[in-house]
Formats: structure tokens, C-alpha cells, sequence
């Protein structure tokens, strides 16, 4: 009886863990001179063994002075071997001169456990003219 209650147990733990879901909201400024500019940002989680997975599904977005943002994802425990993620984001944006071509900015966030939970993390961005040259769009149709 014992024995069964324990394997219960454990199998509760792996359930859990297997199911956690660990959520992630970024916010702060974006440093851009500009009274207006266009972006789109995605979260990515840096996977060792099978590729970058994106995290967040947000479309593209005009920011207007002072060019606060917020930007949420989540990832479900698929990597059993790591106790972390490994958080960054690639905004393609136009805050450049001259306006084109837009730049493509990659911004590490930092390393978060993997749990069942939000993380919050307040970032500011410099944006002004960073970022490779890109031919990728932001996305307005
Ligand atoms: C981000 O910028 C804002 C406004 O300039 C400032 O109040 C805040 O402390 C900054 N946050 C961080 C994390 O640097």
C-alpha cells in the first residue's frame, strides 16, 4: 500500500512536470529617436537538440513615443534534459536612416527554469539604426 501510494506520487510529479508550461512577458522602452516606427518581434527558445523554437505569436505593430512594448510566450516542457531555457528575441524593425532597408536585431534575455509559471522581465531595447540589414519584412499587408 505504501509502495502504491509512492508510485502515485511519482507519477503525479511526472505529470506535472511533463505539463508544466512556463510563460514569459517581456516589457520596457524601446530606444528609438523616431516619433514613430514599425516592428515585429519574436520570442525564441534556444534548443540545443532540435532548433530554435519560436514562443510567441504576436503580429506586427506600429509604436508610437514612447515606444513602450510588451511581448508574452510560452513554452510546454519538451526538454526533459535541461533545467533552463534560453531566452532571445529578433526584432525586425524601422527605426533606421534612411527608413529602409530595415535592421534585424537579436536581443538575449537571459536563462529562466523551467516551471509552471510566468516569468516577468522588464528590458529596454535600444533599437535606433542596431540590428543587421535585412530584406525581411515586418508584415503589413
Ligand atoms: C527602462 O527605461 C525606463 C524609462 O527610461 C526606466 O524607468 C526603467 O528603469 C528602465 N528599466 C530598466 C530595466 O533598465
Amino acid at each position: 500500500m505504501v509502495r502504491l501510494s509512492f508510485s502515485l506520487l511519482a507519477l503525479c510529479l511526472l505529470l506535472i512536470q511533463v505539463e508544466s508550461v512556463t510563460k514569459f512577458v517581456f516589457t520596457g522602452k524601446l530606444v528609438c529617436d523616431k516619433p514613430s516606427f514599425n516592428y515585429h518581434m519574436v520570442l525564441w527558445e534556444k534548443d540545443g537538440s532540435s532548433g530554435d523554437d519560436a514562443m510567441s505569436n504576436q503580429g506586427p505593430k506600429v509604436s508610437h513615443d514612447p515606444h513602450y512594448y510588451k511581448i508574452t510566450g510560452e513554452q510546454d516542457g519538451d526538454e526533459v534534459f535541461a533545467f533552463t531555457y534560453e531566452v532571445y528575441m529578433v526584432i525586425v524593425h524601422s527605426c533606421t536612416h534612411p527608413e529602409k532597408p530595415y535592421r534585424k536585431l537579436t536581443v538575449q534575455l537571459g536563462e529562466f527554469p523551467i516551471m509552471d509559471g510566468t516569468n516577468y522581465k522588464s528590458v529596454n531595447i535600444t533599437l535606433t539604426d542596431q540590428g543587421e540589414l535585412t530584406t525581411d519584412v515586418i508584415g503589413f499587408h
